[in-house]
């Protein structure tokens, strides 16, 4: 009985200090995790078929940094997937017109290297958000990607970013997304904006580090 106790203190404690060392850091060191990316074909869930509303980059306009954008995630099947460069062109940025065909994989986001651009603004498939976070920071260039809130507590992402200094927009609303079959879905969890390299100022909104 009371070594059961001590045993159930002892894997608190370990478990306190272990939140402790994860969440406590922001660092300006940059330190890519050295695993490499898998590569991966069409993710073919049609639950990755969820668009951005136009509001979602109206919010980040003015913190989207300069040059040419890379928004990667769409689909040349789901006409809707499109809307989102045409969103951000409408802001006045130049985007790539990178558009994936899953039947031929042309443009894989995995094997990005056809294109010159300067920052990633993008709402990625959630079903592989693990490798996609991956291949961006192997990368290496600033990028925005709009993820599910709960994304910064997985233990891939403490793990990856242990050594990189992120930064979090948190929306001042929910995003509702578009879904492909109909036009509005209640969306029945947050997502933020994560990023890398945008040298962000803290303001109200906006989190720095990476927990
Ligand atoms: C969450 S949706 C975002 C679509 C659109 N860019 C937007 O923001 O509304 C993700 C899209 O990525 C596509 N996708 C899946 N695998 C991909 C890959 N390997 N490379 C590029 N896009 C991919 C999905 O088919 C889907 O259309």
């Amino acid at each position: 009985m009371i070594a059961n106790s001590v045993f159930s203190l002892l894997l608190i404690y370990l478990y306190a200090t272990l939140r402790r060392t994860h969440g406590c850091c922001i660092s300006t060191q940059t330190d890519p995790t050295p695993e490499k990316p898998k590569r991966i074909m069409h993710f073919k869930s049609k639950g990755d078929e969820y668009y951005t509303p136009s509001n979602a980059f109206e919010e980040i306009k003015d913190l989207i940094p300069k040059g040419v954008i890379l928004d990667p995630f769409n689909n040349i099947n789901e006409p809707k997937s499109l809307h989102s460069q045409s969103f951000l062109k409408d802001l006045g940025r130049e985007v790539v017109d990178s558009v994936y065909n899953p039947d031929t994989d042309e443009n894989n986001f995995m094997d990005n290297d056809g294109f010159a651009w300067d920052v990633c603004v993008s709402n990625p498939p959630f079903s592989c958000k693990k490798d996609i976070l991956r291949k961006l920071f192997s990368l290496d260039k600033p990028f925005m990607v709009l993820l599910p809130i709960t994304t910064i507590c997985c233990s891939y992402y403490i793990e990856m970013t242990r050594n990189i200094n992120c930064q979090i927009i948190v929306p001042k609303k929910r995003y509702n997304f578009n879904y492909h079959l109909d036009s509005k879905r209640n969306c029945s969890f947050d997502c933020v904006w994560i990023c890398y390299k945008c040298e962000l100022e803290c303001t109200n909104g906006v989190m720095g580090g990476s927990m």
